[in-house]
């Protein structure tokens, strides 16, 4: 079988997936399925015979799909199906890439996890692994997600989404401050805040918002916040931090109609957070600093809990119609609420990351996962 990775594309999340598609390529079973890879430029340009993505991994930078010597741009026919692959060489005529029986799209982020690739897939009508246009959509798209998630019965963060549009320069962000806290203050919401872009990963424009000193300090600090998520999207959420331990779990639904299985939960430890600091997981200890956090699986939360985490997760991935790999993250309180923060429909798949991990910890090894995760997809 051939299978067409997919990396990189046009998100901030571009070196994040050129990471996991490594890792998925060295974990990938080659006598069962030939790798097609398919690059994705920061541009947008789709292209094969650029470098090989086989040796990127997190201590070596963040790689980035580029056009290089003898690298060649795609092209699809529509018309042709699985196979519609082409490639344009230098003197304009096209090459076939031969049948594709699958795509892999380990692409994060608008344009690969947001369900625009996946309806372009199907229009194409080639199979892919993941979840179809709805799922990828919603839960692209965080305000949607707790739209659907809270109709659902299922607990998710409190606060208020902002349309930034009108919003465009940072003398406007700050000039709006005052209405900003005056809008959080009317919401009932509590200091700490979190005001995130709605339709992005990977922690980019994410900013925690503490009490400020004065009114004045606390204005500047909410729009400085906003602005900062707005550079990601227009949609933007302010949400009631959540004291709680964070603890996420892997979904799974192999075969299409088969119930969804979910693995034991893990959980994020951050190593260094002391009293009072602020630190919070974000892009650094995500990916850049290896000793500033691990993901421990299982997480180590009574049995009921670890069970109501997986019974959670799974009623959240069937109530955004999910159908392919998902990474429900939740906050889990002291108290043993279980609140749904977000879901990812292509989580991360790097050599650290929680999605495999919590797989192989609960018995399915991580090259396994990828052939059920490619022969899911073709049945
Ligand atoms: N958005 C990143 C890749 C994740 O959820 O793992
Ligand atoms: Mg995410």
């Amino acid at each position: 079988r051939r299978v067409a990775i997919m990396y990189g594309g046009k998100a901030d999340e571009h070196s994040i997936s050129c990471i996991s598609a490594a890792s998925v390529l060295r974990a990938l079973d080659e006598e069962r399925f030939e790798p097609v890879l398919i690059g994705i430029t920061k541009q947008g340009v789709w292209i094969v015979d650029g470098e090989d993505p086989r040796a990127w991994a997190l201590d070596s930078g963040l790689p980035e799909v580029k056009q290089v010597e003898g690298s060649r741009p795609v092209v699809l026919d529509f018309g042709q199906g699985c196979d519609g692959f082409y490639a344009r060489n230098a003197d304009g005529t096209l090459e076939s890439l031969g049948h594709i029986d699958v795509v892999f799209p380990v692409l994060h982020g608008p344009n690969g996890e947001d369900g625009t690739l996946q309806g372009l897939l199907e229009m194409l009508n080639v199979p892919y692994v993941g979840c179809g246009v709805l799922a990828s959509a919603t839960c692209m798209d965080k305000h949607y997600t707790k739209v659907l998630l809270a109709a659902a019965g299922i607990n998710v963060a409190k606060g208020i989404t902002l349309d930034a549009r009108s919003l465009n320069a940072a003398d406007e962000f700050v000039s709006n401050g005052a209405d900003l806290a005056a809008q959080v203050a009317e919401a009932g919401l509590e200091y700490p805040l979190f005001v995130k872009p709605s339709r992005a990963g990977s922690s980019f424009g994410v900013t925690k918002v503490e009490q400020a000193a004065d009114a004045t300090a606390q204005a500047a600090a909410l729009s400085a916040a906003v602005f900062e998520a707005s550079k990601h999207d227009w949609r933007v959420l302010i949400e009631q931090g959540v004291d709680a331990r964070e603890i996420e779990c892997a979904v799974l639904r192999p075969v299409s109609g088969e119930p969804a299985r979910a693995s034991l939960p893990g959980e994020i430890v951050l190593d260094h957070r002391a009293e009072g600091d602020d630190q919070f997981y974000d892009f650094d200890s995500k990916y850049m600093d290896a000793s500033a956090s691990h993901v421990e699986v299982p997480a180590h939360i009574a049995p009921e809990l670890l069970d109501r985490v997986r019974e959670t997760a799974i009623r959240a991935f069937n109530a955004v119609d999910a159908t392919g790999p998902s990474r429900v993250d939740s906050f889990v309180t002291a108290d043993g609420q279980i609140i749904v923060n977000e879901i990812n429909t292509m989580p991360g798949f790097t050599s650290i990351s929680m999605y495999p991990k919590a797989w192989e910890a609960t018995g399915l090894p991580y090259g396994e996962l990828i052939t059920k995760l490619i022969e899911g997809a073709l049945q």
